[in-house]
Parts: structure tokens; C-alpha cells; sequence
């Protein structure tokens, strides 16, 4: 059958998203809320391999903010392999090697141990023989006390759509021409099928409306999102019993929000399952039961090693703000939390102190005259919500800054072109930051010394592109700049700043 793969769509290559939960500080930190221990120094070097890696941003960001690290990865994709290659060509990023061997063949002898094994996006998405080769992997290359992050599609979230997913796909296996066309009318059937009163759309109310949620997607997305042979979505329990035999065991959820949650989900886990709960990896199975999320982003962890004996440096962890004080909620949602108040005062004031740069937490608890102790509620508040994050000690900003400008530059050239790298590169965490293409034009703008907006409206005007408003392409030119004012404002005075905070714009740049 043409388009697949051992199962894996192959005609149609991946789309270029940035995964944060990919990063390697945030991992850490979870490791340490949750009491866990955490195998590497902030930002001390390791070892980081991703398996399935996609188009490689997420890498090639990593890589750019960690010189002091070495990355690998692997897709048998060769059109991702070339993609990432090229970029971190572009970029010098002389810490990242990958291949495009499968799973299976990945580990020639040539590869180190790793700190950190991740894959998003891949387990749900491969049959049971590639993650068999997965395990393997990870039980020959996984240092004792390292971490395997894996994002992946959960039930009971995804049970609804199962069926959906299937009817399209047999559809596509028997239609005729490209796999985008094949999935385009695979979509019209399934409308078609709807359209006739079908007990399984009245039964399954959510399922129409994803459908047609579906109908405006890209193809990239919905080919290796909805159209792979293989694609499980799977109970916790059983990957957890299938990574169980190379030692790993579930250590934190990766996503603060999703811990933040937790905390709040502990007793009905309790009360609806007994002494059952005593067993953590059902407990997990039961939260997937009252969040119904599709999606988990989990973080286990090996026995074993030497991990970084916590509260070593005195000062605390290094916090940086992601937001604005403007930014700041006055009531926040959280999924299955529910809505939340910040206390006020206190969160703006944290908000604002951060502005002046990264701070420990003890020097940021002494600025507003707390304990370290009173402020800790509200920082896993602020963490939960992005408004801040983990920041890496100071020593070795200027090595990760120079990389990071080189990627970046890289990254701000291609949104002269296409709208596909939307993040950005970050020295002061030693992660990334989601920036749109239009905020890139910005940056470049600035750092070209150009006036942003009429520099914006060129490179648009060049490439035959119009801004948009509401889904909508603006048609004058006069309404094209307007926007890109008002856009520019908003920027300038809430994005910026966080963003020179990050060290995500151009701090290096010759000519
Ligand atoms: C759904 S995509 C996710 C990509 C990326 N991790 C992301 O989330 O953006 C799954 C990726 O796994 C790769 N893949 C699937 N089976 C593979 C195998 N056996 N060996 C290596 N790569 C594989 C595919 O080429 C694809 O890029």
C-alpha cells in the first residue's frame, strides 16, 4: 500500500512543531517537585537522545541552548533527517549527530549512554514490534537514574474517536491517487456518513464536531496524526508493564499543570479506589479516568546512579519570568482544576521582580520579604500557569548565548519564507519559546536595525503575503500595516521584554 511504512506514514513528511515538555531543565524540576531524585547539575552536561524526532526542531532548539550537552536522535524519515541536518548546519550546532536508522538498528555501538531518552508523538504511533525495539533501546542505552519522557495518545480520552479514526482509514486504504487527496475524501465519507443520521455520530455526540475540526486541518498533521496503520492509543498500565522490564518506573508527570492538578485529583483517586491505590501505576490509570485527557506526557525514571544532591546551592533554584505583570490572570483555568485566583499581590509581585532578570529563589523571597517556605505555593502557582519557569545558574550564558543566536538567526531567515519554525532559542533556561512567524519578522526587523513594521510588510510583500485578521487575508496595503502596527505594539510592550529577559533575541549579531 502506497504512503506507509511498516505501518508509518511516510508519503507525507511531519509537521515542525517545538514540544516543550521535550526540554531537559523542566524534566529535572519535575523530577525534584516530585520528590524524585534528579540525575544532572543545572547545567552541567549529558547526554540527550530523541527517538522518532520528526522534522528535529525541538532538538536543534535544545541543542543550540545546551552547547555544553551532547544530542543524538534518530527518524527513518529521511526527508525529517535532512531537515534537521540542514539546520543545524545553518546553525554550526556541532553537539547534535542523527540518523535515519529505525528503532531497531538505531544502536550500531557507536552511542553513549544516555541522561535523557525522549520520544513525543511516537509510542501511540508505532506497532507493538517498534516498541519492542523501543524498550530495547532503552534497556541497552538508558544510564541508571536517567529519564524516558514519552508523550503519547491515552485512554480512556481517545475511546470515542476510535472508530472515526478507523472508518477514514479503511476508506483510505481503498481509495485511489496522492494520501493527502485519500484523506481529504476520507473526511467528506465520514461527513457523508454523519449527514445520514449515523447511530455512532447520535451515540458519540463529540465525535461530529471533531470531524469537522478535522476537515480544517493540514494533511502533514492528519496523515501521521490519523492515517497511520499503526496508531494505538493505550492505557497507562500497559506501557507502564511494558517499560517496567528495563527498570523504569513512573516518576512525574511532565507538564506543572498537569502536576499542579494532581495534587487536587489525590482524594478521589483515594476514595474511588481503595486499597487498590497503593498500586501507583492503577492510581495513573484512575486520573486517566477522571481527567479523560487524550494525551499524557509522562516522565519515568531508572533506578539507580548518582543524582544531584538537591538544595546544594544554597541560593535555591534559578526562576525567570515567561510573561508579563500585564499578563497575569486575575482568574485562571486549569482543565480539571478548575479555575483558580492567583493571590494577586504576590504573583505580580514575583512577576515583577523577574523582570529585572533571573533570580534565586532565596534572593527573590528576600526581595519581597518572604521565607522561602511562604513563597513556595505561589511559585508552583506561577509555574503551572507558564507565567515563569526554570532558569539555568548563570556560568556558561555567554557559549549558550552565542549558539543560541546562531540558531535563531537560522530560524528568523526561514520565516522569510515559510511560516514553519515558530520558536525560538533560549540561553538563560537552556530550553526554547514559541514565537510566530510574524514576531520573528519583528525580531529580525530590530536586529537588522530596520523599522519592524515596514521591514515585516517588505518581506511579506516579497514573498506575495498578506497579513491576516480573523482567518482572513488583509488586501491593501494600508490595512496590511495597520495591522502589523497594532501587532508591533502589543509586542513590543509585552513580548519583548520577556523575550530579552530569555535571551531569545540577538545579542551577538555581526553585520
Ligand atoms: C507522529 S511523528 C512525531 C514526530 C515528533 N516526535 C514530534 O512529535 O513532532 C512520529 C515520528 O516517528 C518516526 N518513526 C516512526 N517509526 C519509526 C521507526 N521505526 N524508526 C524511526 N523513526 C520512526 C516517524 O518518521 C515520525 O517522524
Amino acid at each position: 500500500m502506497q504512503g506507509w511504512t511498516d505501518g508509518y506514514v511516510t508519503e507525507i513528511a511531519y509537521t515542525h512543531g517545538f514540544h516543550d515538555e521535550l526540554l531537559p531543565w523542566p524534566m529535572m524540576a519535575a523530577l525534584a517537585d516530585a520528590g524524585r531524585p534528579v540525575p544532572v547539575a543545572p547545567g552541567a552536561s549529558f547526554d540527550y537522545c530523541e527517538l522518532g524526532f520528526g522534522q528535529g526542531f525541538s532538538l536543534a532548539l535544545m541543542a543550540a541552548a545546551n552547547p555544553q550537552a551532547q544530542f543524538w536522535g534518530n527518524d527513518f524519515n529521511p526527508d525529517h533527517v535532512a531537515h534537521v541536518a540542514g539546520l543545524a548546519a545553518r546553525a554550526g550546532l556541532a553537539n547534535l549527530q542523527v540518523s535515519s536508522r529505525g528503532f531497531a538498528d538505531y544502536d550500531d555501538g557507536s552511542l553513549p549512554d544516555f541522561d535523557i531518552i525522549a520520544l513525543h508523538g511516537v509510542w501511540s504511533w508505532v506497532g507493538p514490534t517498534a516498541r519492542a525495539d523501543i524498550v530495547r533501546f532503552i534497556d541497552r542505552r538508558l544510564k541508571p537514574g536517567g529519564i524516558v519522557y514519552l508523550g503519547y495518545n491515552a485512554l480512556p480520552g481517545w475511546a470515542q474517536y476510535l472508530p472515526l479514526r478507523r472508518v477514514m482509514l479503511e476508506h483510505a486504504r481503498r481509495g485511489q491517487g496522492d494520501l493527502a487527496g485519500r484523506i481529504g475524501a476520507a473526511l467528506d465519507m465520514a461527513g457523508r456518513l454523519e449527514g445520514q443520521g449515523a447511530g455512532y455520530f447520535r451515540i458519540n455526540p463529540t465525535v461530529g464536531p471533531r470531524r469537522d475540526l478535522l476537515a480544517g486541518k493540514d494533511a502533514a498533521y492528519l496523515a501521521h496524526e490519523y492515517f497511520n496503520e499503526s496508531w494505538e492509543p493505550v492505557y497507562f498500565t500497559d506501557l507502564a508493564a511494558a517499560l517496567a522490564p528495563a527498570g523504569l518506573r513512573m516518576a512525574a508527570q511532565a507538564r506543572p499543570a498537569d502536576r499542579w492538578e494532581e495534587a487536587g485529583q489525590a482524594p478521589a483517586i483515594q476514595a474511588v479506589g481503595g486499597e487498590a491505590v497503593a498500586d501507583p501505576d492503577f492510581a495513573e490509570m484512575l486520573r486517566d479516568f477522571l481527567t479523560n485527557r487524550p494525551f499524557r506526557r509522562d516522565l519515568f525514571q531508572r533506578e539507580g546512579g548518582n543524582p544531584y544532591p538537591l538544595g546544594a546551592d544554597d541560593g535555591g533554584d534559578w526562576l525567570v519570568a515567561f510573561a508579563h505583570p500585564r499578563d497575569l490572570p486575575r482568574r485562571a483555568t486549569l482543565p480539571t482544576a478548575g479555575t483558580i485566583d492567583p493571590p494577586w499581590d504576590l504573583s505580580y509581585a514575583v512577576l515583577t521582580a523577574l523582570q529585572a532578570g533571573p533570580a534565586q529563589v532565596v534572593a527573590l523571597a528576600a526581595a519581597l520579604e518572604k521565607s522561602p517556605d511562604e513563597m513556595a505555593p505561589v511559585l508552583r502557582l506561577l509555574t503551572a500557569l507558564g507565567l515563569i519557569g526554570p532558569a539555568l545558574p548563570p556560568s556558561g550564558l555567554g557559549d549558550r548565548q552565542a549558539a543560541c543566536d546562531r540558531l535563531n538567526r537560522a530560524i528568523m531567515a526561514e520565516a522569510h519564507n515559510a511560516d514553519r519554525l515558530t520558536a525560538l532559542a533560549c540561553p538563560v533556561t537552556g530550553g526554547a519559546v514559541a514565537v510566530d512567524r510574524i514576531s520573528l519578522l519583528f525580531l529580525d526587523g530590530l536586529a537588522a536595525g530596520a523599522a519592524p513594521v515596514s521591514f515585516t510588510w517588505k518581506v511579506l510583500q516579497a514573498a506575495g503575503q498578506r497579513v491576516t485578521r480573523d482567518g482572513k487575508p488583509l488586501l491593501t496595503e494600508k490595512q496590511n500595516l495597520a495591522e502589523l502596527e497594532e501587532r508591533w505594539l502589543r509586542f513590543q510592550q509585552r513580548r519583548l521584554p520577556v523575550l530579552n529577559l530569555l535571551g531569545a533575541t540577538q545579542q551577538n549579531r555581526q553585520g
